[in-house]
């Protein structure tokens, strides 16, 4: 599987916010309506405070995935990632994110990562700067720009965080994606996209709807993403 989506323009519906005892039927809508990027958070209930999903459930999508042409984008929270990345990459992720803040040995984590076969991504944190992404610029896919505090959905776009991935845009090389998380809507779109980032993720906007489908498609359209 080509990890080129990630260079693209894309919605990823998020299945943090999807029904758990319909998964595979929700992300099923979404890949019919067109998303081609389906984000899968993890959260071990000490970076963050909840616990989500592990391996097991992940690697329950990937047939599924697969199937649509899709990738499988793993959102690590979780303190020590170095730890997991080897069972998330083994339970099917394409690409697999990993907090700056969660371990003091970032650069081992994402060679891991590497090793693995899977895409690399560093995520920031509101309140990390910039600069703390920029040793490794030249050896990962992809920067996610928190634009929440992990941990939880349907919270609001904090405003400073869009300045922070505009900054970013600015010093990545365009090897490197640019993706934000948390608060993205159909009326937020665009400004992610203002901002310079190529990959939009979305929760509580696609899956608290009724219809996930036309919600999808109409983030997607705001966002001007395939
Ligand atoms: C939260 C997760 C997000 C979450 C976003 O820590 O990383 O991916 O699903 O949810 P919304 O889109 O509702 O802000
Ligand atoms: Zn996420």
């Amino acid at each position: 599987m080509s990890t080129e989506l990630l260079h693209s323009v894309r919605v990823e519906p998020s299945i943090l916010s999807a029904d758990f005892g319909r998964l595979r039927e929700q992300v099923g809508e979404v890949l019919a309506a067109g998303a081609r990027i389906v984000h899968v958070d993890v959260m071990d209930g000490h970076f963050v405070p909840q616990i989500t999903l592990g391996p097991v459930v992940l690697s329950a999508l990937r047939e599924q995935a697969d199937a649509a042409g899709a990738l499988l984008d793993v959102h690590l929270m979780i303190e020590r990632p170095e730890r997991h990345v080897a069972e998330f990459v083994r339970a099917g992720a394409h690409s697999i994110t990993v907090h700056a803040e969660a371990t003091p040995h970032l650069a081992y984590a994402t060679s891991l990562v590497r090793e693995g076969g899977a895409a690399v991504g560093v995520a920031l944190n509101p309140a990390t700067p910039a600069q703390a992404v920029i040793e490794l610029a030249d050896e990962i896919d992809l920067v996610l720009c928190m634009t929440i505090n992990p941990g939880w959905a349907g919270q609001r776009l904090l405003e400073h965080t869009l300045a922070k991935a505009r900054r970013l845009r600015e010093l990545l090389p365009e090897s490197v994606a640019l993706q934000v998380d948390g608060g993205v809507d159909e009326r937020t779109a665009p400004r992610c996209r203002a901002a310079g980032a190529n990959l939009l993720v979305a929760g509580s906007a696609v899956f608290g709807s009724s219809d996930p489908a036309a919600a999808y498609r109409a983030i997607a359209e705001a966002a001007g993403a395939l």
